[in-house]
């Protein structure tokens, strides 16, 4: 079975590559069906962008996609940067610019409590539908560390890990990732139909 994978950044598609290929089935990227859309997320939640994305490139390539949503939830921001967290510092700010807003926004904040959320969608031309969330907890340093990962990871300190997302390597983040999450649960719910088209 050949699923699309529904992104087109590299750094992302790297990770979804990783965490798919799990699943035993045959992922192809649109870069290499040629394809260049950039599906607009218009949704208020993860789950409606995320949505909105899988619909896109399932359609567009005619084959079953896998595509997730994610941002970063600040409690101190209200949950903000959220759904716009690619966005946060404009269109097309840098990685660093967003850490560097996000910084600022916190100077002096007590509280620096985050999350990372991301919802994985399955969907199929037809029509079928699967949706699954992962979240993981943790806290925004008060500057920026290590080399690893992307978007937010060198401020994100994961609880669970003990260690700053950018200081661990792709595997290690993984296991407790909030795509690593929503992908394991997502390939759990799909069971049935990863079994029947594989068989
Ligand atoms: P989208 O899901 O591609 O619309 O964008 C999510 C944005 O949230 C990314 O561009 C990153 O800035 C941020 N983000 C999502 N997941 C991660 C992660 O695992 N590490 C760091 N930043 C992330």
């Amino acid at each position: 079975m050949k699923i699309i994978i529904g992104s087109n950044n590299k750094k992302k598609l790297a990770e979804l590559q990783a965490l798919l290929g799990e699943y035993g089935v045959e992922l192809v990227t649109p870069a290499s069906l040629g394809l260049t859309l950039e599906p607009e997320e218009t949704g208020a939640t993860f789950e409606e962008n995320s949505l909105i994305k899988a619909t896109a490139f399932a359609e567009a390539a005619g084959l079953p996609c896998i595509a997730d949503d994610s941002g970063l939830e600040v409690k101190a921001l209200g949950g903000r940067p959220g759904v716009y967290s690619a966005r946060y510092a404009g269109e097309n700010a840098s990685d660093g610019e967003k850490m560097d807003k996000l910084l600022g926004e916190l100077e002096g904040a007590a509280d620096r409590a985050a999350r990372f959320v991301s919802v994985a969608t399955y969907r199929s031309p037809d029509g079928v539908t699967v949706q699954a969330r992962g979240e993981c907890p943790g806290e925004i340093l008060l500057e920026k560390r290590g080399t690893n990962g992307f978007g937010y990871d060198p401020v994100f300190f994961c609880a669970e890990a003990g260690e700053c997302f950018s200081e661990i390597p792709a595997e290690e983040k993984a296991k407790y990732s909030h795509r690593g999450r929503s992908l394991a649960l997502l390939k759990e719910k799909l069971k049935p139909i990863l079994e029947d088209k594989n068989a």
